[in-house]
């Protein structure tokens, strides 16, 4: 197949002006934009000027119909995401969709079933992992360069103030699912778990609403079991006054930590041994430092996902891959409501946490305005 790939961009508010559609641009080589759909007339305006579009639409499926897309950006609030994806692959479409995929395993499973219906495929941005810096560590990793994984660290502690949460569908379980955690904190959550091999075996959290006045948690605290023996810290919260993401994997021999706040590029990551007298010696010249290690890592992702579409492969982080992370989430919200450990593969159908990412959380809400 030479010809370019027909993508369209669903939501062209926050991410999808800032991210999804400069992505495009960049990869002008590899895809056409052939539509915008926002319901928001101002914002689809100001986003097909920008980005020399003039196929605009308020609804998906009147854009379904007439434009027929290859790949559909999905970028609408979570709430939003699963009829989408299953709109736009059961009109042929492939899927490119914002975190969280979805508010519960059981609508990834619903998803999940359509992507094995119509054999097109949703994958979830993760941009974490695309960046030139994070490919370099896991694969390190994987090939033993630092050793075995011992300890894994996220803390994604960010600020948000009362504003943010203006847009209507936040704070909110209906609409946003899960606050910080979810949310903010997505992308190091997902990071750790694949940094330390994919196999977190148990979770004990606690997530509660500490500060803002909204439903969903905004601090939340969790301790990791992986079934290699390593252990675990997960810190995400959005009330932090010194926000930063601090991402670390101790191995056997060597730290490497991310040290950023939005974006994980290469020079954020470092790699530290311990040297003489037991000093901390900074490792140098530990990654490749060529130019696709520097790429906006939504882009990096895109170009992978339309590599795959072109030649008809499975891309990465379809729905039951990137699903481990949100059974994560899921566990995380269950220990909290429980208080115990979680393993994983407890949430099943029957199960009100597989129904719903943070099952308990309306009941908390109700309990805190008691
Ligand atoms: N990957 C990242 O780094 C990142 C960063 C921010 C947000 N996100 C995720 O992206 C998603 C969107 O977040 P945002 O901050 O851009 O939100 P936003 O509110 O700024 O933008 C969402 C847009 O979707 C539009 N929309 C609503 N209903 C629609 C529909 N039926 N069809 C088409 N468009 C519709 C809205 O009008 C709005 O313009 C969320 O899932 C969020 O978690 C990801």
């Amino acid at each position: 197949m030479s010809s370019r790939a027909r993508i369209a961009v669903i939501g062209a508010g926050g991410i999808g002006a800032a991210a999804h559609l400069p992505a495009i641009q960049a990869l002008a080589a590899d895809v056409e934009l052939v539509a915008i759909v926002d319901p928001d007339e101002a914002r689809r305006t100001a986003a097909g000027e920008t980005f020399g579009c003039e196929a605009l639409y308020a609804d998906a499926t009147t854009m379904f119909a007439e434009i027929a897309p290859d790949i559909a950006v999905v970028a609408t609030p979570p709430h939003l995401h699963e009829p989408l994806a299953i709109e736009a692959m059961r009109a042929g479409a492939w899927v490119y969709c914002e975190k969280p995929l979805t508010g519960s395993l059981a609508s990834a499973d619903r998803i999940a079933a359509v992507e094995a219906e119509t054999g097109r495929w949703c994958v979830t941005v993760s941009q974490f992992r695309y960046s030139g810096g994070s490919r370099q560590v896991e694969a390190d990793l994987r090939n033993g360069r630092w050793g075995r994984p011992l300890v894994g660290i996220a803390h994604t502690n960010w600020y948000r103030g009362p504003e943010y949460w203006d847009a209507p569908w936040r704070g909110k379980f209906a609409t946003e699912f899960g606050g910080s955690t979810t949310t903010q904190a997505y992308h190091a959550v997902d990071l750790i778990l694949w940094l330390m091999g994919g196999d977190w075996a148990s979770v004990s959290g606690i997530a509660e609403t500490v500060s803002r006045p909204i439903d969903v948690e905004d601090a939340s605290v969790a301790s990791v079991r992986f079934a290699s023996g390593a252990i675990g810290s997960i810190v995400s919260t959005v009330v932090s006054h010194d926000p930063e993401t601090k991402l670390q994997v101790i191995a056997e021999k060597a730290n490497v930590t991310l040290d950023t706040l939005y974006l994980p590029l290469l020079d954020e990551w470092s790699v530290t041994t311990i040297g003489e007298g037991d000093a901390a010696m900074r490792v140098d010249g530990w990654a490749a430092d060529e130019p696709e290690m520097h790429v906006n890592a939504h882009r990096a992702q895109l170009e992978d996902l339309i590599a795959c579409w072109r030649a008809g492969e499975k891309p990465k982080l379809t729905t039951l891959e990137s699903r481990a992370t949100l059974e994560f989430l899921t566990a995380l919200y269950k220990s909290s409501a429980e208080g115990r450990e979680i393993a994983r593969g407890e949430i099943v159908d029957g199960d009100p946490f597989y129904e719903a990412l943070d099952a308990s959380g309306p009941a908390r809400v109700e309990a805190r305005r008691g």
